[in-house]
């Protein structure tokens, strides 16, 4: 893909990195191009998450994430949006067999998409990978807590935190991110206390989702955010709208005027032979 002329007044990683402690760094998932155009003048960053299995492909977890699908939905959101920090995740078996597989799937994706930097989940266990990333210099956002591709492994979605032995492994998760060069970290599904403590416990952003309002910046799934959830609402989400009403209620009202012949109206079809009616 060529290089994206907006790039240079873009929100950059180091941009993200700067505003620890400061005004909260505003964060939503974004995956389409019109939905990127939409939330782009209002967000710091954009996440094409691997959530996007889930949400748009119906997948019953993130491990239905290819690298294509995320190269793909990448390039959608960067023509979508020139402002925001574009942040693309990297999907489940294209970084842990080794560092030199993470860097090259890393290259491929900011190379495809132009993005400012990718995401990957883990904490000791992935450190290695985040160097070598970074070690490119590609701009990596870790991401500790509650780890959605762990989801059957783990038995579930299990919030994190609740015992001793899981905070301390929660601050070894912590530092060894930053240690290894990451820009920022989102700590998902953890005790709102212990994601308290990880934030000041370490020097680079801490993002939120189902953690605590101390966290640097907060996200949210689109989708959930807008009320578009089919399934269960979980408990960490707020909905700004009620999309899936909305949609539901347009879809009602078409399907009745269609059957009816309501629409199509006049002022909908072409009845001059000039060629002059509005297209
Ligand atoms: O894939 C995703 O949408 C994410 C966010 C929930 C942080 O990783």
């Amino acid at each position: 893909m060529s290089r994206d002329p907006s790039a240079d007044s873009r929100i950059s990683a180091e941009d993200i990195r700067r505003r620890k402690g400061g005004v909260p760094i505003v964060c939503l998932t974004a995956y389409t191009y019109p939905v990127a155009r939409l939330l782009d003048p209002h967000v710091d960053l954009l996440l094409v998450g691997d959530s996007v299995a889930m949400v748009l492909h119906g997948h019953a977890t993130t491990l239905g994430a290819s690298l294509e699908m995320m190269i793909a939905h990448g390039q959608a959101v960067m023509r979508g949006s020139a402002r925001a920090c574009v942040v693309v995740d990297m999907p489940a078996g294209s970084y842990e067999a080794s560092p030199a597989q993470a860097a090259a799937a890393a290259k491929r994706i900011v190379e495809e998409t132009g993005c400012q930097a990718v995401k990957l989940e883990g904490g000791v266990d992935t450190a290695s990978r985040i160097a070598a990333i970074v070690a490119e210099g590609i701009p990596v956002m870790g991401h500790i807590g509650l780890q959605p591709q762990s989801v059957e492994k783990d038995g579930g979605y299990r919030i994190k935190g609740r015992t001793e032995d899981n905070i301390a492994a929660l601050l070894s998760d912590a530092e060894a991110v930053e240690e290894a060069g990451a820009f920022s970290v989102v700590i998902e599904g953890t005790m709102e206390v212990v994601a308290a403590k990880l934030t000041r416990h370490i020097s680079i952003p801490t993002i939120g989702i189902g953690a605590s309002a101390d966290c640097d910046g907060q996200i949210l799934v689109i989708d959930d955010m807008v009320g578009m959830t089919v399934d269960r609402v979980p408990k960490f989400v707020k909905e700004y709208a009620d999309l899936r009403g909305v949609m539901a209620d347009a879809a009602a009202r078409y399907a009745a005027e269609v059957r009816s012949r309501a629409f199509p109206g006049p002022e909908h079809v072409f009845t001059t032979a000039s060629g002059k009616d509005k297209t």
